[in-house]
C-alpha cells in the first residue's frame, strides 16, 4: 500500500486482541504506520468487563504493535465522552505531533432484545457509542487535519447492519445506518480539506460481539450453533464468514494514497452476502 508509511493511526476500541480494532492496527503497523491503541479500558453501565478491552488487554495490543516494529501509545477513551475524546486527541498530538487516520471502531452490537423489549437505556448506550462516539472523534480528528493542512483518512466500521435490517438488534441497526449518513455528510464537507471519509461494513466475523450474536440468533431460531453457522456459509457466495484480517485489508486500503479519490462510500466486505 502506498502512503502509509509513517502515518498516524488512531483506532476507536481496538483494545481486544481478537477484535476487528486490533487486526486493523496489526496492518497499518505493518504497513508502517504509528499507532495508537485507544478502548474505554474499565467496565461501566451495560458494559461488563467480559465486553469491552480494559487497561491491561489494551496495553498488550500496544506492545504486539511495537513487537511489529510500530511505534505504539494505549490511551483509554470512552468515545461517549467529549472531554475523554478531546484528551485522547490531545494526548496524540502531543506524542506524535498529528494524526492522519481515524478508524472509528468502537461499537457495541450484543445488546439484543425483541423491540418491545428494548428499554430506553439500551438504546441510548447503542446511539451513544456507534454513533455519537464517532460523530464526537471525527469533529476532534478532523479538527487537527484541517488545522495541519496535510489531508487525512477518516473511516468508520458499520456493518451490514447499515444497509440491511436485523430483528432484535434495531438501535444497532439504526446506528449503523446513521453511520453511513455521517460518512457521506462528512465526505462532502471535508473534501475541500483532502479529507476522505469512507465507511467498511462487514458481514458477520466472529470476535467477541460475532459469538455472542451467534449464539443469541442460533437460540432464537430453535438451532444449534454449528446448524446456524452452516446456514450462515450457505447463503455468502465466497463460502464463509469474514475474518478481521478481510476488514483490515479494506481499512489499509482506504487509509492509502490509492484510495486518493475515494470518498463518501460504504464499502461491503461481506463475500458477497451484502450487494447494495
Ligand atoms: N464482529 C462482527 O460480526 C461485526 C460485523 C460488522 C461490524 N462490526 C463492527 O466492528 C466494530 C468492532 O466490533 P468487534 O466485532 O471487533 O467487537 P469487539 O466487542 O471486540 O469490539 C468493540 C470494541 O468497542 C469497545 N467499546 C465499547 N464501548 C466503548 C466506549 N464507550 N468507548 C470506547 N470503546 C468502546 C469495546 O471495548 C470493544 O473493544 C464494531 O463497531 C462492530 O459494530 C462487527
Amino acid at each position: 500500500m502506498q502512503g502509509l508509511a509513517g502515518k498516524v493511526a488512531v483506532c476507536t476500541g481496538s483494545g481486544r486482541d481478537n477484535g476487528l480494532g486490533a487486526a486493523i492496527l496489526r496492518r497499518l503497523a505493518d504497513e508502517g504506520c504509528r499507532i495508537v491503541v485507544s478502548d474505554l479500558g474499565a467496565p461501566d453501565k451495560l458494559l461488563d468487563s467480559d465486553d469491552i478491552g480494559v487497561t491491561d488487554e489494551m496495553e498488550a495490543v500496544a506492545e504486539d504493535m511495537r513487537k511489529r516494529g510500530a511505534e505504539s501509545i494505549a490511551v483509554p477513551c470512552d468515545v461517549r465522552s467529549e472531554s475523554s475524546v478531546h484528551q485522547l486527541f490531545d494526548t496524540i498530538v502531543e506524542k506524535f505531533g498529528q494524526v492522519d487516520i481515524l478508524v472509528n471502531n468502537a461499537g457495541i452490537g450484543y445488546l439484543m432484545r425483541g423491540f418491545q423489549d428494548v428499554s430506553l437505556d439500551e438504546w441510548k448506550v447503542v446511539l451513544d457509542v456507534n454513533l455519537t462516539g464517532a460523530f464526537l472523534c471525527t469533529q476532534h480528528a478532523a479538527g487537527h487535519m484541517i488545522k495541519a493542512g496535510n489531508g487525512g483518512r477518516i473511516i468508520n466500521i458499520a456493518s451490514q447492519a447499515a444497509k440491511s435490517g436485523f430483528p432484535h438488534l434495531a438501535a444497532y441497526v439504526a446506528s449503523k445506518h446513521g453511520m453511513v449518513g455521517l460518512t457521506r455528510s462528512n465526505a462532502i464537507e471535508f473534501g475541500e480539506h483532502n479529507i476522505t471519509v469512507n465507511a467498511v461494513c462487514p458481514n458477520h466475523v466472529t470476535t467477541g460481539l460475532g459469538a455472542k450474536q451467534n449464539e443469541y440468533y442460533s437460540k432464537l431460531r430453535g438451532q444449534t450453533l454449528e446448524e446456524f453457522m452452516s446456514a450462515m456459509r450457505k447463503r455468502i457466495p465466497l463460502g464463509r464468514p469474514g475474518l478481521p484480517e478481510d476488514t483490515a485489508a479494506a481499512v489499509a486500503y482506504l487509509a492509502s494514497d490509492d484510495a486518493r479519490y475515494i470518498t463518501g462510500e460504504a464499502l461491503n466486505v461481506s463475500g458477497g452476502e451484502e450487494m447494495h
